[in-house]
């Protein structure tokens, strides 16, 4: 069986399943929130640009509140923006996102993006974006997630979207080491070379859009979603599961924490419901001969970046 937890080289446990909040509309990610709880979630997946921090605080302020669940059994990560990455605007974005939570502290922090844009660009920027492109190092900006995490603002501190030469940089620079690597993780993309090279170095990957669902399915050039295939379907049946339970599933196998998202309470329940079976080696199989490392979130206007992470192979 599946391990419900995946242990962090701090020696936190990490809910391998959480709930994504991106794109839930106001109004919605409160009860999302509520409904995951009740249903056992106990790990969040947040982000100041989400712009719905205040929202996912009051859910989980009111359920602390009622006697549901306490702050201590939870695991909420928040996300700093990419116009804060000077060393000493880390500290101050993290207080802003606490303020937004009304929590005292987070217990994962994240660096969103390797690439910063200046401070006063618009958010999000878009357009002509490289005129907001800034070339704060990375290196810096985790010195101020070092900071933060001395200040106990954060129980531990990671990245996302960095690939495996700019996971190593840090390592190779960091006086308080990264738990985590955020990136985007469903069959069409599983990550099975980065994976292999964060675990070698106590790093766990958390995967994103493990659904492979976005605004642009069905675009030109952007992968189906893998929940969609008649065959994964077959598989669900056999064991009486969905296919987003299938693939849930996979992933997971694979080490990965998911964080998939809905405002749905049933498909909230739905993907929690993951643990109780073992595909078989055909079902694996089948399921890894998706991987076309496709992205569905490739950010491509940042692609002069100095620090655009998706031209290496991982
Ligand atoms: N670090 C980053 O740069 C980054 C980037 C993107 C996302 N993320 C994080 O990752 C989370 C998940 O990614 P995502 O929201 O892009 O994609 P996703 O979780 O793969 O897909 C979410 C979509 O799938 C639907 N869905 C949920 N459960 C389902 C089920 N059981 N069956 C069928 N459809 C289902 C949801 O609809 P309903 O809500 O209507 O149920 C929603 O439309 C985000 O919310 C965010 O927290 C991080």
């Amino acid at each position: 069986m599946l391990p419900k937890t995946i242990k962090l080289n701090n020696g936190v446990e990490l809910p391998t399943v959480g709930l994504g909040t991106f794109k839930s509309k106001p109004g919605e990610v409160e009860n999302a929130v509520k409904a995951a709880i009740d249903a056992g979630y106990r790990h969040f997946d947040c982000a100041w640009i989400y712009g719905n921090e205040a929202e996912v605080g009051t859910a989980i302020r009111e359920k602390i509140a009622s006697g549901s669940v306490k702050r201590e059994e939870l695991f909420i990560t928040s996300k700093l923006w990419n116009n804060f990455h000077d060393s000493e605007e880390v500290v101050p974005a993290l207080k802003r996102s606490l303020e937004a939570f009304g929590l005292d502290y987070l217990d994962l922090y994240l660096i969103h993006w390797p690439f910063g844009l200046k401070k006063d660009s618009p958010i999000p920027a878009s357009g002509d974006i490289q005129q907001y492109f800034s070339d704060v190092d990375y290196l810096e900006t985790w010195r101020g997630m070092e900071d933060a995490y001395d200040l106990g603002l954060t129980k531990s501190i990671g990245f996302s979207n960095f690939n495996a030469s700019q996971v190593q940089r840090v390592l190779d620079h960091c006086r308080i080491k990264p738990v985590v690597n955020q990136v985007e993780c469903n069959p069409n993309i599983n990550q099975k070379k980065l994976n292999a090279f964060c675990k070698e170095r106590g790093i766990v990957l958390v995967g994103y859009c493990p659904l492979g669902r976005s605004e642009f399915v069905g675009k030109p050039g952007f992968p189906a979603p893998t929940i969609f295939d008649p065959r994964v379907a077959e598989i669900g049946k056999k064991y009486n599961k969905s296919p987003a339970q299938v693939v849930l599933n996979y992933l997971a196998s694979l080490g990965v924490s998911v964080i998939p998202k809905s405002a749905t309470p049933s498909r909230i329940i739905e993907n929690l419901n993951i643990f109780d079976f073992t595909l078989n080696a055909e079902e694996t199989a089948y399921l890894d001969s998706f991987n076309t490392n496709q992205r569905v979130t490739s950010l491509p206007d940042f692609k002069d970046h100095k620090y655009y992470s998706f031209s290496a192979e991982f």
